[in-house]
């Protein structure tokens, strides 16, 4: 059996129902919309969000379940394709789950309405139903998220991030949104503040360890469905390079920060600078640190009670670090 349907199995009618309200809360009169909407579901994702809204439900509630439940991972699915249109304009990528990204097919103004519209969507959902506990948890999630962008351009026309910086960025791009998937989870069944905090710090602990992955693929030629090596040529410095940078003599240093400068659309170049920061020891210093966050997240689960949606959780997060894709 796969690993991803090993994770799904005490959580199958969940994400089938959830399938069904997340194709329905997209439709629109407008029949463009339509058409781009039904691009998007028939190229899902890996759907790892929802997952972790029904695994922590019921692991914190012995697999009690709400209605409100699936808005939150509806709604959380939205919000997570909406910044990924965005994110695909903004990194000028062409390439989403194996296939073109809105923007190559429908251009930049098109993707940036399409992902205002999954946004307010995602937004009316929780409105509607009166979940104004998501929808507080939803909306500082998306405002973070916004600052971690931009914080990321903003050292990216500098050139000068820290690690410190780097783990600041990818907490409130990535992390955020799922600590947001794990508190909702908890929040909807009732569980008490203490289970939704202590859910929040694992997926925020988990989340992290997932850009790392999603910065180490930048990395490699794997066929992951989206472009690689286009992090540097974004003058995305990911931690690879910056532990490279931190741990290279000074003209090495010169090299590098020049390369990521000037010649960032020099494909020659950047490959020069991949094997590098290979040689360096950036890749195995950035897979010890995943593994730490990793391992801090698997620690908050085993202070919960035995039970299968724990056991998929922990399936869970080793599969956040060994994925493929
Ligand atoms: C991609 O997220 C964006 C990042 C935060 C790295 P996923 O890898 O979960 O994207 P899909 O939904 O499976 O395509
Ligand atoms: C994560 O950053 C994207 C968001 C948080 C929206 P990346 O730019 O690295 O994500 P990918 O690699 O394009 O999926
Ligand atoms: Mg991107
Ligand atoms: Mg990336």
């Amino acid at each position: 059996m796969k690993i991803v349907e090993k994770i799904k199995l005490p959580i199958q009618d969940e994400m089938e129902f959830f399938e069904v309200k997340f194709k329905a809360s997209m439709v629109s009169k407008v029949s463009l919309l339509n058409r781009i909407t039904h691009y998007i579901v028939r190229r899902k994702g890996k759907q790892m969000r929802p997952m972790f809204v029904f695994l922590v439900a019921k692991m914190v509630s012995n697999g009690d379940f709400k209605e409100k439940t699936y808005r939150g991972a509806a709604i959380i699915e939205l919000i997570h394709t909406a910044t990924l249109v965005h994110d695909d304009i903004v990194d000028d990528s062409n390439r989403r789950r194996g296939f073109f990204s809105l923007n190559a097919l429908w251009k930049n103004k098109i993707a940036v309405l399409v992902g205002d519209f999954l946004l307010s969507k995602g937004l009316l959902l929780s409105i509607d139903n009166d979940d104004f506990d998501i929808l507080k948890i939803i909306s500082t999630a998306v405002r973070e998220m916004s600052e971690g962008e931009l914080l990321q351009i903003e050292k990216a026309r500098r050139l000068d991030i820290t690690e410190e910086v780097y783990f600041d960025i990818i907490r409130q791009k990535t992390a955020t949104l799922i600590a947001a998937c794990c508190g909702i989870g908890a929040a909807s069944v009732d569980a008490d503040k203490e289970d939704v905090e202590n859910m929040k710090e694992f997926g925020q602990l988990i989340g992290i360890a997932f850009q790392i992955k999603d910065d180490l693929f930048d990395y490699t030629d794997d066929k992951i469905g989206k472009p690689t090596g286009i992090d540097i040529k974004e003058q995305k410095m990911t931690l690879p390079l910056i532990y490279s940078l931190n741990n290279c003599t000074n003209k090495e240093k010169k090299w590098l920060i020049n390369s990521v400068k000037r010649y960032n659309k020099d494909i020659n170049r950047v490959k020069e600078v991949i094997s590098f920061v290979k040689k360096n020891g950036g890749i195995e210093y950035t897979v010890k640190k995943m593994k730490e966050y990793q391992k801090r997240a698997l620690d908050i689960l085993y202070k919960y009670p035995d039970s299968e949606y724990k056991d998929s959780l922990i399936i869970m997060v080793n599969y956040v670090i060994e994925r493929e894709k």
